[in-house]
């Protein structure tokens, strides 16, 4: 498929995109449970980036499944294919100086390991919220995992489909434990601390 196509190097440099937004570009990659707070978190943290003046993007699974990822369903085969758009879209993003910041449940490590290694060394930052199934479940806002209890909806993650954990995730955040905003300063002060983020 690749046989007839050039790639063409263009004039200005990654760093030069970024130098200009006087930022260090990264991926947050979001990853837990339906129901864990990933959305909530990530979006606290774009709030708290733009305060400092953060040039940032936040693609989210319940919106890109709208659009990119229509055509997709949740079986493993479409839940790697989300992923691999998703990472290739966030590398376009950071290549052009951007934080981004991804939330989607990515429930499978080699699909989550994939995407890391298509960034550069250390700007794939994996933040694992880890919620309790029996707490996403409580919560339940979109009444989706009565439904798969039902046997209504198949395929569900931590239902009939697993979820498999990541083993060393950059930052976990206790969920349950935590208020939106410790979450959410939880991440900036990782960005401070490893020079993300300056002020
Ligand atoms: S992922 O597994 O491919 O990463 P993604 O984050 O895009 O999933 O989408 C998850 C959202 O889709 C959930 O928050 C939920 O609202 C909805 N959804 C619908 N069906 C399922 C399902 N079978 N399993 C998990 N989430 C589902």
């Amino acid at each position: 498929m690749k046989n007839n196509i050039t790639w063409h190097s263009q004039g200005v440099s990654k760093n030069e995109k970024s130098s200009i937004k006087n930022q260090k570009p990264c991926i947050l990659w979001f990853t837990g449970l339906s129901g864990s707070g990933k959305s909530t978190i990530a979006n606290a943290v774009e709030c708290k980036l733009y305060a400092r003046n953060r040039h940032t993007s936040l693609l989210d699974g319940d919106n890109v499944r709208h659009n990119l990822c229509k055509d997709l369903g949740f079986n493993h085969s479409d839940r790697t294919e989300n992923i691999r758009r998703v990472g290739e879209v966030a590398k376009l993003m950071t290549d052009n100086g951007l934080i981004v910041l991804t939330a989607f449940i990515s429930p499978f490590m080699q699909d989550r390991n994939m995407v890391r290694e298509i960034f550069n060394d250390n700007e794939f930052i994996e933040i694992f919220i880890d919620t309790p199934l029996e707490e996403c479940e409580n919560r339940d806002t979109k009444g989706l995992y009565k439904k798969a209890r039902n046997g209504e909806l198949k395929n569900y993650t931590g239902i009939d489909s697993p979820y498999e954990s990541p083993i060393n995730p950059e930052i976990i955040i206790a969920n349950s434990k935590v208020t939106v905003d410790e979450a959410s300063d939880q991440v900036i002060n990782y960005l401070l601390e490893n020079k993300f983020l300056t002020i």
